[in-house]
């Protein structure tokens, strides 16, 4: 039997790091459960004692998913290691990960430390964590920068502790394929009980090359296991993308010859879910995930793919989550039809309740726009009425008048804690009326730092999706809005994004 190759998924905690991507407790429990829907192994939910919010949301997603490991990183020290205990217990299987740096610079200049006072701290932080759970996983921060001879002396020494997982970063993604997996497969050979532990790659994806080193430290390195994100999420460049690196292995199993447990008709939906709760967009040529991964536009090629279809492609749309049908449902489809169609998607709703909401907003929808396509129902999901979220604020009605050589004006009603109210704008165009009609009574005194559009499904017929990103006190909160009339979904996204804004159960963004 093959080998299986263990799949670690960091977006809520290291994709969450990257800038404006913070994400509530109840956005980060929904991909969690997207993430199980997965099959994914391990699910790193967050850094539990780096903010009150990070705690409890590694506390709910704990104590919710029952079949993936939920892990919590931790610094290698007593109290974010209890820290990360505590929000861990209740979980089915749990995880530690502490980490601490090993590289001369990060040792010299950040942890202002003797390779010696390093050695000693990672050696008591991983005998503490394994008095606290069974499964414990270390990371050598800047691993690959680090001094082969002193890495493998911290490395044995954390394994003689008992950690059960050795995870070797590139942590700014300096490395390239072969060097990297010959550097695994050399610490693996030099460190004398290396089969003791689970051997684990993590990479940034600087040079664009997170999912080739990975793939170098599976195959050169014998690594078993792949720390990865949805859509590659992450800090600067990101981390290695997970959709990437699954169909690499799976498809090219000839190669590989490992086993996955990934259940890759979820993938689709669980990048849409990322990219709408975090509001970085998926480009359109991106691997396996972007709109035209499947698409053949030029003549020879649909020609070819018409006859036979693995001319032009090596692996199945339909089973990373496409659909092959692409017009789904009108507005005389039932419930019935829509709630398969939700299964067909990959999309599970957590109750029968979620799915009546959703179902209220298909035939709301159905009634404007003649064809529903599967990114409108996947738009229509991730709308936090739907999701239940705190809904402080609500879209009623809008008013709006434009023309050339006058400024636009906007009147705008919309619910304020269950109390309907209105606004009054003029702004530069209409979507900047419309919102400034909103701050007219809420005042939130918010700093816009996004705002994007993006055609839901590729034609003007289609719904425009408004991300806005606003910062207050500190606080980064994304909203999203879907309408077929843009301005109408920039004003849902903004209320979207206040609504989180005046929800005190969110959490402040743990960056840095
Ligand atoms: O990139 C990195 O070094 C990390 C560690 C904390 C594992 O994310
Ligand atoms: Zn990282």
């Amino acid at each position: 039997m093959a080998d299986k190759l263990i799949i670690f998924d960091t977006t809520l905690r290291d994709g969450e790091q990257s800038p404006g991507a913070s994400m509530t407790r109840d956005e980060k429990l929904r991909i969690a459960r997207q993430l199980e829907r997965l099959k994914v192994d391990v699910i790193e939910a967050g850094f539990a004692a780096s903010s009150n919010g990070d705690f409890e949301a590694v506390h709910t997603i704990a104590n919710a998913i029952k079949d993936s490991t939920v892990c919590s990183l931790a610094r290698a020290n007593d109290r974010d290691i209890s820290r990360a205990a505590e929000a861990l217990q209740g979980a089915a299987r749990a995880r530690i990960h502490t980490f601490i740096a090993t590289s001369p610079l990060h040792m010299e200049k950040k942890l202002r430390m003797t390779p010696e006072q390093v050695l000693e701290q990672a050696k008591q932080s991983v005998r503490f964590a394994r008095n606290l759970c069974a499964d414990v996983e270390f990371s050598p921060e800047d691993g690959y920068r680090s001094d082969p001879d002193f890495l493998c002396r911290v490395l044995e020494t954390v394994i003689a502790e008992g950690a059960t997982t050795i995870n070797v970063p590139d942590t700014v993604g300096y490395a390239v394929p072969e060097l990297y997996g010959n550097f695994i497969r050399s610490l693996r050979e030099r460190v004398p009980n290396s089969d003791k532990a689970i051997w684990s790659v993590h990479c940034h994806n600087d040079l664009g090359m997170a999912v080739a080193n990975s793939l170098a430290g599976v195959k050169l390195g014998g690594a078993r296991q792949v720390e990865c994100t949805i859509n590659g999420l992450g800090e600067r460049a990101g981390n290695c993308s997970l959709e990437e690196v699954v169909m690499a292995v799976k498809t090219r199993r000839d190669h590989f010859g490992l086993e996955v447990g990934i259940d890759t008709k979820h993938i689709v939906a669980a990048s849409r879910m990322v990219s709408q709760t975090t509001g970085f967009v998926v480009q359109p040529n991106k691997a396996v995930v972007g709109a035209n991964a499947f698409a053949h536009a030029s003549g020879i090629h649909q020609d070819g793919v018409l006859k036979a279809r693995d001319t032009y492609e090596i692996m199945r749309a339909e089973d990373v989550g496409w659909s092959a049908n692409k017009i789904v449902l009108g507005k005389l489809s039932g419930r019935n039809a829509f709630k398969q169609r939700l299964q067909d998607l990959g999309v599970a709703l957590d109750s029968e309740a979620d799915v009546n909401a959703a179902f209220a907003k298909f035939k709301e929808l159905a009634d404007r726009k003649s064809e529903i396509f599967d990114e409108d129902i996947l738009a229509l999901v991730a709308d936090e009425a739907v999701t239940h979220e705190h809904e402080h604020y609500g879209f009623v009605s809008l008013a709006q008048h434009s023309e050339t050589g006058e400024r636009p004006h906007a009147v705008l009603v919309f619910t304020c804690g269950g109390k309907e109210v209105k606004g009054e704008s003029d702004g530069n165009g209409p979507v900047d009326a419309s919102l400034k009609a909103i701050e007219a009574i809420v005042r939130s005194g918010a700093e816009m730092v996004l705002y994007s559009v993006n055609a839901i499904s590729g034609s003007t017929e289609s719904q425009g999706e408004v991300t806005v990103r606003l910062q207050n006190s500190g606080r980064v909160v994304n909203g999203v809005g879907a309408d077929p009339d843009i301005i109408v979904a920039s004003a849902k996204a903004y209320l979207a994004a206040l609504n989180k804004l005046q929800s005190k159960a969110d959490r402040v963004a743990a960056q840095g």
